[in-house]
């Protein structure tokens, strides 16, 4: 198994609480239990909760912000893996919205950079939210969004169908097939199909979710790094790695892999010059002890083979747009 402690604890925490809106015995909730506080949108449009967000709607809920260091970049590389499989649906009748959890900081060009480095268009069914700070209390707690601070919660997902008044609460750190599934099923006319393609295979990205490896860091690759990294099909949310341990130092890979954003603080000229290529998008700091890195540096070297020897550091510090997937990558919610 694997060792990520805060992944591992955040996403055991969000099994066990299975936090649910109570049950709806009374009257089915509507403005008057959710508000409808402004909310204002990373195109600076103010949007009331209830009437303009959920009324009508099958919606997916998550908080995130964007001077986070760890899950908030991962969480919503994962989803976007949910809503490409979810595809068209996004934004016909499903939305997803990310709610700042730090509002003051995040402001809407904040936010719609922060969208951006994962290709995710305003306008189609992916809004994030900022507003005032003492409404986003009051949503986030109408949301079932609890934690009193910053790292609380955020691998969640709420889930909702309102006119259903329906609301479940999952988790990005588990099954992303599962998670997709749940969302679904808020749809009472959607029937999980026998054999769904669309679950295992969405264009050429293979559906990594569902490879079961038994190699240590190809298993953590899938699971963890692969939501963001391709090795050899192009740049994704962050570098291609193919080659990355003949262009990187393997003690800086080590120490990198444990603690990218305290290199990026004390300003280590490869972080620093990585991130200038990445602004949007950070490599989260992810709990991994130095013998998870070890297996990850053991794996990424390991997919050398085929590749050509001649590789320079330069070749593979080409700029983002240079790699023909990453216009594939980045325009997957273009349609
Ligand atoms: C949320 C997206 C995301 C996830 C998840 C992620 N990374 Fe990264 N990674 C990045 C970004 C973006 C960069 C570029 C630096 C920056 O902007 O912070 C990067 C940089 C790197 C680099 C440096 C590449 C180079 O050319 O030197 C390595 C190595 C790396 N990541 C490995 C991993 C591994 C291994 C995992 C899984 C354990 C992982 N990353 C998970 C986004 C991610």
């Amino acid at each position: 198994m694997m060792h990520f402690t805060p992944i591992r604890t955040l996403a055991a925490a969000a099994g066990l609480l299975a936090l649910t809106l109570p049950a709806s015995a009374g009257p089915k909730r509507d403005a008057g239990y959710f508000t409808n506080l402004p909310l204002v949108t990373q195109d600076g449009q103010t949007v009331a909760l209830y009437d303009d967000l959920i009324a009508g709607k099958i919606v997916v809920f998550n908080f995130i912000y964007t001077d986070c260091n760890d899950l908030c970049s991962f969480t919503t590389a994962r989803m976007v893996q949910i809503a490409d499989w979810l595809g068209d649906r996004v934004g016909r009748d499903i939305f997803i919205y990310s709610i700042s959890l730090d509002p003051v900081n995040d402001t809407p060009e904040k936010l719609r950079a922060f969208a951006a480095g994962f290709g995710i268009e305003p306008g189609l069914g992916w809004t994030f939210l900022t507003g005032d700070p003492a409404d986003i209390d009051v949503i986030r707690r109408k949301l079932g969004e609890r934690g009193d601070n910053l790292y609380d919660h955020r691998s969640d997902m709420l889930i909702g169908n309102a006119d259903r008044d329906f609301w479940r609460r999952t988790s990005v750190m588990g099954s992303l097939k599962l998670a997709t599934q749940t969302i679904l099923e808020m749809d009472p006319d959607w029937r999980a199909p026998a054999v769904s393609p669309a679950l295992i295979e969405t264009g050429d990205r293979p559906a990594t979710d569902f490879i079961i490896s038994d190699r240590r860091g190809e298993a953590m690759f899938i699971k963890i790094c692969s939501a963001c990294h391709t090795i050899g099909a192009g740049v994704k949310f962050g570098p291609d790695l193919a080659g990355v341990t003949l262009r990187r130092d393997h003690d800086w890979l080590t120490r990198y892999l444990q603690a990218p954003d305290i290199l990026l603080r004390d300003g280590d000229p490869t972080a620093v010059a990585l991130n200038a290529r990445f602004p949007n998008v950070k490599m989260p700091f992810m709990g991994l002890t130095q013998t998870d890195a070890k297996d990850l540096i053991f794996y990424l070297g390991k997919q050398l083979d085929g590749l050509d020897s001649t590789l320079t550091s330069a070749e593979a510090d080409q700029p983002a747009a240079s790699h023909d997937h990453a216009s594939h990558e980045h325009t997957a919610h273009d349609h």
